[in-house]
C-alpha cells in the first residue's frame, strides 16, 4: 500500500499525513500514520514491534491507521483514524528517553493525533509518553485513566454476537448455542463470562496452559479442545477468534462448522476475498473492527474524563451497529464486511463534509 491515493485503488482516499520520527540518542525510530481527520483528531494506539524492515513498519502503520478510521467511524466517535509504530523489540528498545522522545513527536502534531496502547505498549508506557504530550489516552487508573480496555472490548464483542445471533436464529441471545472461543486472554476470559451468563455453552482453546487452568478453575463447564484447528472443526454454532489475526483463511473457512463468526481479534480475514468465501458457505461474519470497538470507545471516553457507565452504554450500541450492518448487507447483496466499509465511508463523508460550513 502506498502513502498517496492511487488511481489503481479508487476506493482509497489515501493517507493525510505520515510522519517519520527519529531520535538517535534514545534509538527511537517511529512512524505516525494519520489516515483521516474527517471526523476529528485521529485516534489509535502505538505498536512497538521488531519489524523485519522499514518497509514492513510503514506497511503496517498505513494499514492499521486506515483500519482505525473505519473502526472509529462505526463506533460513532468524533475521531479520525491514526496509528503509530515504534520499530524495535519492546523488551529491548523501550526506555524513558525513547518514550518521552516519542511523546514530543506526538505533541508536535498539535492534537491531530491521539495515541494509546497497542501490541508491545502498556498503560505504564502511556504514563511516560504523557510527560511530554497532552495527546495520549489509555493511561493508568492512578493517572486518571481507565486502565485495562479488555472489559469493554469483551462487552462489545458480546453485543455484536447477540446481533448476529438474532440475524441468523431470530433472537438476540446465545442461550443454548455452542460458542467456540479461540484465545482465553484478557478479552476471551471476559467474553466467556458473558456467554455463560447468557446461557451459552462454551468450547475453548488457548496455547497458554495458564489460560486453560483459569478456565478449569473459574468455569469448569467449559469444554477445552487441543487447538484452534480442533475448535474450528468442532460442532459449534459461533466461532469467536480472540487470539491473533488471520484466523479465517483458505484452510479454516472450508472446515468451519459454525454459522456465525464474531470475535475480538483484529484483522481476522487473512486476505481479501475471505469475506466472500464465508458468505458463499452461508457463514455470517460480524466484521472484527465493528464488534471489537469497545476498547477504542473506552480510550476515547477517557479523553473527556472517564465515565465507565457512559462508555459501557456506548459499547452496548455495538449491538445496534452490527444489526444495521447485517441488514444493509442483505439489502445491498454484499458481505457484511463490505456493508460495514460502506457505512463507515458514508459517515466520514457526511459528517466530515460539515467542516465545509464556515465558522468564525
Ligand atoms: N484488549 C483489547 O481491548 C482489544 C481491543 C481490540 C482488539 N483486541 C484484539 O483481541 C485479541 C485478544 O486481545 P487480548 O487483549 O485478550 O490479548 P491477550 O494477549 O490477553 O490474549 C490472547 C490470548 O490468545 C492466546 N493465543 C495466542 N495464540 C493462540 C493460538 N494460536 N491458539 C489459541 N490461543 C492463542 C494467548 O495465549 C492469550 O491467552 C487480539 O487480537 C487483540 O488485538 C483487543
Amino acid at each position: 500500500m502506498g502513502v498517496f491515493a492511487s488511481t489503481d485503488d479508487p476506493g482509497s482516499a489515501g493517507h493525510e499525513q505520515v510522519v517519520f520520527c527519529q531520535d538517535k540518542q534514545s534509538g527511537l525510530k517511529a512512524i505516525i500514520g494519520i489516515y483521516s481527520t474527517a471526523l476529528g483528531p485521529a485516534l489509535g494506539g502505538t505498536r512497538c514491534y521488531p519489524y523485519a524492515s522499514e518497509e514492513a513498519a510503514l506497511a503496517d502503520v498505513l494499514d492499521l491507521s486506515r483500519g482505525m478510521a473505519y473502526k472509529n467511524a462505526l463506533a460513532g466517535l468524533d475521531h479520525g483514524g491514526g496509528k503509530a509504530v515504534i520499530w524495535g523489540d519492546p523488551d529491548q528498545v523501550k526506555s524513558e528517553a525513547l518514550l518521552r522522545a516519542y511523546g514530543r513527536f506526538v505533541q508536535s502534531l498539535g492534537g491531530r493525533y491521539y495515541t494509546a496502547c497497542d501490541v508491545g505498549t502498556y498503560v505504564a508506557d502511556m504514563d511516560v509518553v504523557a510527560r511530554e504530550t497532552r495527546y495520549v489516552t489509555g493511561r493508568s487508573v492512578e493517572h486518571g485513566g481507565a486502565g485495562d480496555s479488555s472489559v469493554l472490548t469483551a462487552w462489545g464483542v458480546f453485543q455484536g454476537m447477540r446481533a448476529a445471533a438474532e440475524h441468523v436464529w431470530g433472537s438476540p441471545t446465545l442461550r443454548g448455542r455452542r460458542v467456540g472461543v479461540a484465545g482465553l486472554g484478557k478479552v476471551g476470559k471476559h467474553l466467556t463470562g458473558h456467554l455463560i451468563d447468557d446461557g451459552a455453552e462454551v468450547v475453548a482453546t488457548d496455547v497458554d496452559p495458564r489460560a486453560l487452568e483459569w478456565a478449569r478453575v473459574h468455569h469448569p463447564g467449559v469444554t477445552l479442545v487441543a487447538d484452534a484447528a480442533a475448535l474450528v472443526a468442532a460442532d459449534i454454532d459461533v466461532y469467536a477468534p480472540c487470539a491473533l489475526g488471520g484466523a479465517l483463511d483458505d484452510d479454516t473457512v472450508p472446515a468451519l462448522r459454525a454459522k456465525v463468526v464474531a470475535g475480538a481479534a483484529n484483522n481476522q480475514l487473512a486476505h481479501p476475498g475471505i469475506e466472500k468465501l464465508l458468505a458463499d458457505r452461508g457463514v455470517l461474519y460480524a466484521p472484527d473492527y465493528v464488534v471489537n470497538a469497545g476498547g477504542v470507545i473506552q480510550v476515547a471516553d477517557e479523553i473527556d474524563g472517564f465515565n465507565f457507565e457512559r462508555a459501557r452504554l456506548r459499547a452496548t450500541r455495538i449491538y445496534d451497529t452490527t444489526r444495521q450492518i447485517l441488514r444493509l448487507a442483505d439489502d445491498e447483496g454484499v458481505p457484511p464486511a463490505v456493508a460495514a466499509d460502506r457505512l463507515a465511508e458514508r459517515r466520514m463523508a457526511d459528517v466530515g463534509r460539515l467542516r465545509t460550513i464556515h465558522l468564525r
